[in-house]
């Protein structure tokens, strides 16, 4: 018998982890498969109880569940600092752990770029920019937080101080004085994503060859933000490489294995083309 994985979320229907964790069960020979669950914030507890009891394999969380479990499983410390989880294992128990911020850094690794000892400029202050501002911090770079809203990006930054060496906070107006010296941008906001596509955060008059571009955004693939990037001669990082890596890093918690990289991305990438 197969061993059953799963995400719940509310909506689900257009998530991609099916799609992709299935892929990298089939190339590896593995007798799992993964399903997209749908289930009410009201029940997400009993859900996973019931997972846990029917021997799922583990489970991914996404919107709007990410945070409704804090109080009731173990949680890893990384997690417990961001205040979300996206992924559980039933290994020991119920346990949960969020894989965004590994994500990030993974796809910044993959890259080749030097995160410890780095500046980087991340716009956005929700549960994304939380994930990967904390992660980033424990990996020793120092972190400028941007947003629209003040007080939002004032109380990250807040949170933040107790693990990272440097952190600075921006009005979003601001943007360019922030990118001075700057080593890396991350958007973490949904500006940009379908059907915006015209929509940026910064425009190649305030970018740098020099710089690192990332955008968690991956639908479209290459968002304008990118296109902008591209023009001012920046390094360039997508948002399925993120989408790819928070999903590998789940995958290498729940079976121990070296997750398949490109298969995952080729199975994400055909979802994506797929969709237009
Ligand atoms: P997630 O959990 O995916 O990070 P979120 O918690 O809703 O999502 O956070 C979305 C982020 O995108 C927020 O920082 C939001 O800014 P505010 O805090 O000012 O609301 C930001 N965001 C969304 N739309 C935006 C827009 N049009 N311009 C600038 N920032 C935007």
């Amino acid at each position: 018998m197969k061993t059953v994985f799963g995400v719940f979320g509310d909506p689900v229907k257009h998530s991609m982890s099916p799609k992709m964790h299935n892929a990298a069960f089939k190339d590896l020979g593995l007798q799992n498969e993964y399903h997209a669950f749908r289930v009410k914030p009201n029940d997400l507890l009993t859900a996973v109880k019931g997972a846990e009891v029917m021997g799922f394999g583990g489970i991914n969380l996404t919107v709007p569940h990410k945070e409704g479990l804090m109080e009731h499983i173990n949680i890893d410390p990384i997690a417990k600092r961001i205040g979300a989880i996206n992924t559980i294992d039933f290994k020991n128990g119920i346990y949960g752990y969020n894989t965004d911020g590994i994500g990030a850094l993974n796809s910044l690794k993959d890259e080749n770029i030097a995160v410890k000892g780095s500046t980087v400029v991340i716009v956005g202050a929700g549960g994304a920019a939380r994930a990967i501002s904390f992660q980033l911090a424990e990996e020793g770079a120092s972190i400028r937080i941007v947003n629209r809203n003040k007080d939002r990006a004032v109380s990250l930054g807040n949170d933040l101080k107790d693990y990272a060496d440097d952190v600075t906070i921006y009005e979003l107006s601001s943007l360019k004085s922030a990118l001075k010296n700057a080593d890396i941008l991350i958007n973490t906001t949904t500006v940009g994503m379908v059907p915006n596509l015209n929509e940026t955060i910064a425009t190649q008059n305030i970018l740098r060859s020099d710089l690192t571009v990332f955008d968690i955004v991956y639908n479209p693939v290459e968002t304008k933000l990118l296109k902008e990037a591209k023009k001012a001669g920046a390094k360039t990082i997508s948002g399925v490489m993120m989408l790819v890596y928070q999903g590998a890093e789940a995958f290498r918690i729940w079976t121990g294995t070296k997750p398949p990289i490109q298969v995952m991305k080729k199975a994400v990438m055909e979802e994506l083309n797929s969709c237009d």
